[in-house]
């Protein structure tokens, strides 16, 4: 149904379930007794990471989203994106970490950033499952990585073209 005839495989369902599994260790190692973490999941490609994620964490946490939709459908040059659905947590003194499904351009991410920064939490950092570090625009700071990613457009795992794959159980680049 999806075409999968058209897709060539560059992350294994077993790769990435092993380094979600590392990010989960690594992520209750770092936050152990740390207080209130909230994982925050950009709405909508990075639920299927978040939750897989949020089940290797052996430390409290609440989970939340944020839902963000860029203007025409595609990133605007200045990063400015709309606010679909806030958070329900009130983030003020807490631990957040928000959770990306890939970091490209990186103004998704550095208009989120900014925006979050302003309510005050306690801490802010970014763990993305992809990273793609030759796109990139505006610097921004990412502090787990699941893997880096050369500059082809891939789908899978979250990842959409046109609301489609997101249920691709692996990282595919589309041919
Ligand atoms: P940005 O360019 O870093 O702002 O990324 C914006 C958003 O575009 C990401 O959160 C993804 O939803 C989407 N995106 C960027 N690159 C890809 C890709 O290779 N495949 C699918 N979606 C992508
Ligand atoms: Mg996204």
């Amino acid at each position: 149904m999806n075409g999968e005839r058209n897709l060539e495989v560059l992350l294994t369902e077993e790769q990435i379930s092993k380094k979600v599994s590392f990010l989960g260790e690594l992520i209750s190692r770092d936050y152990a007794g740390a207080k209130e973490l909230v994982l925050v999941a950009v709405l909508r490609g990075s639920v299927y990471f978040a939750v897989d994620l949020s089940r290797q964490l052996s430390i409290p946490f609440i989970l939340d989203f944020i839902g963000i939709s860029s203007y025409a459908g595609k990133t605007d040059p200045l990063g400015i994106v709309r606010i679909t659905k806030d958070l329900d947590t009130n983030i003020a003194r807490k631990n957040v970490l928000l959770v990306e499904d890939i970091v490209d351009t990186g103004l998704t991410l550095n208009y989120l950033l900014k925006n979050l920064r302003t309510r005050n939490p306690l801490s802010l950092r970014v763990c993305t499952f992809l990273d793609m570090p030759a796109r990139r625009i505006v610097d921004v700071p990412v502090d787990y990585r699941g893997f880096e990613m050369p500059d082809v457009f891939v789908v899978g795992y979250g990842l959409d073209y046109q609301e489609c794959y997101r249920n691709l159980k692996e990282i595919a680049v589309l041919k």
